[in-house]
């Protein structure tokens, strides 16, 4: 990879670290080394390209950042067991890569000119190259599967499927007998919560953990990504460009139904009667009409209702957590809720 993490992104994925594991010395500063390895071996992944031009698109986003939670979830899992496990970074790594890779396809399918803070792929060079930069992602996080416990290839194979079905069901829209709001929790459970249920359960297989708590973990994963979704959905409706690292109000523009929207549709609360009659147009708003429908959405009951359901998933997630032993990694498990809850980016 011709660029390495920056600084900034490096001091993000602490940061959540350093939320979550305040007070537990031991654990954060295990963690802190886990990810560290992590940064390394996507470097290491990316310069795997063998061709300058080509390590250099493939390692673009790694480079640019993020929060790295689906590896901080990974290590944290095997933290139930054996955390110095042979392959847990490896598997750490390979949620990541396909993360990215996701992101490489999402910012075509959005017609997205920023992430993480940079231009996109897609904006920088072209559509193909980030479709095929994503492709070689996919491919290499499959291939460090290969070397892990068995069961790990399929498990990624079918979390890549998951991943792809998700998108898919978002493109089509709910069928005529679908109702939005169901067709919205299945699509987000899809493209949100498997990379993070993944994440759990691989750290646990590859450290040895107990099948109950792996289970568990993958459950509080599911839970936590859909809330995730719901605070991105939230985030792209309040948070500024410069805060979130991508455009504000990209899901009105390109016509995704974000969860703030269905809610104003579904509930048919008067106050939202101007709102809906701006989002009536399938394809999203533009200009002034977009601008309006932003600021009406800040202000809609729409958005304490998706807080409320964000919330309720937060303590499904909780939940899960109660099948755990007690201990450092369980409560950080817990203060991630927190830390989902009050997402700014
Ligand atoms: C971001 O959603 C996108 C995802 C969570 C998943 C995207 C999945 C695909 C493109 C399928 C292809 C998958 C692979 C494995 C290559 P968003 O647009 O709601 O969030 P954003 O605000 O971060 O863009
Ligand atoms: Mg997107």
């Amino acid at each position: 990879m011709s660029q390495v993490a920056t600084p900034d992104a490096q001091a993000r994925g602490r940061s959540v670290l350093s939320r979550i594991a305040a007070g537990e010395d031991e654990l954060e500063s295990r963690l802190a080394a886990g990810l560290a390895r992590v940064e390394e071996r996507l470097r290491e992944c990316a310069a795997g390209a063998a061709d300058a031009r080509v390590a250099e698109v493939v390692g673009y986003l790694v480079a640019a950042g993020g929060k790295r939670l689906r590896p901080l979830l990974t290590l944290v899992a095997a933290e139930f067991a054996e955390p110095g496990a042979p392959g847990v970074v490896d598997a750490a790594v390979i949620c990541e890569l396909v993360h990215v890779a996701s992101l490489y396809h999402d910012d075509v399918m959005d017609q997205a000119h920023i992430r993480h803070g940079v231009p996109s792929v897609n904006a920088r060079w072209s559509n193909s190259v980030a479709v095929m930069a994503g492709n070689w992602l996919l491919a290499t996080s499959a291939r460090l599967c290969a070397d892990l416990v068995a069961q790990t290839l399929a498990l990624h194979a079918e979390a890549s499927a998951r991943l792809v079905r998700g998108q898919l069901r978002e493109l089509l829209g709910p069928g005529a007998d679908d109702d939005p709001l169901d067709h919205y929790f299945g699509v987000v459970a899809d493209k949100s919560a498997t990379l993070m249920s993944l994440a759990l359960r691989l750290g646990a297989l590859q450290a040895g953990v107990p099948t109950a708590v792996a289970d568990a973990l993958a459950e509080y994963g599911e839970h936590l990504g859909v809330a995730f979704q719901i605070a991105d959905d939230l985030l792209d409706i309040t948070s500024s460009s410069g805060l979130s690292g991508k455009e504000q109000g990209k899901d009105l523009a390109v016509g995704v139904a974000c969860l703030p929207v269905l809610l104003a549709r579904a509930d048919g609360d008067p106050r939202d009667d101007e709102l809906r009659s701006l989002l009536s147009t399938p394809s999203g708003v533009a200009g002034e009409a977009h601008r309006r429908a932003l600021e009406l959405l800040r202000r809609s009951p729409a958005m304490a209702r998706a807080r409320t359901l964000m919330n309720e998933r937060l303590e499904r997630a909780r939940s899960a957590l109660h099948r755990l032993p007690s201990g450092p990694p369980s409560r950080a498990l817990d203060a991630l809720c927190d830390v989902v809850a009050h997402r700014t980016s």
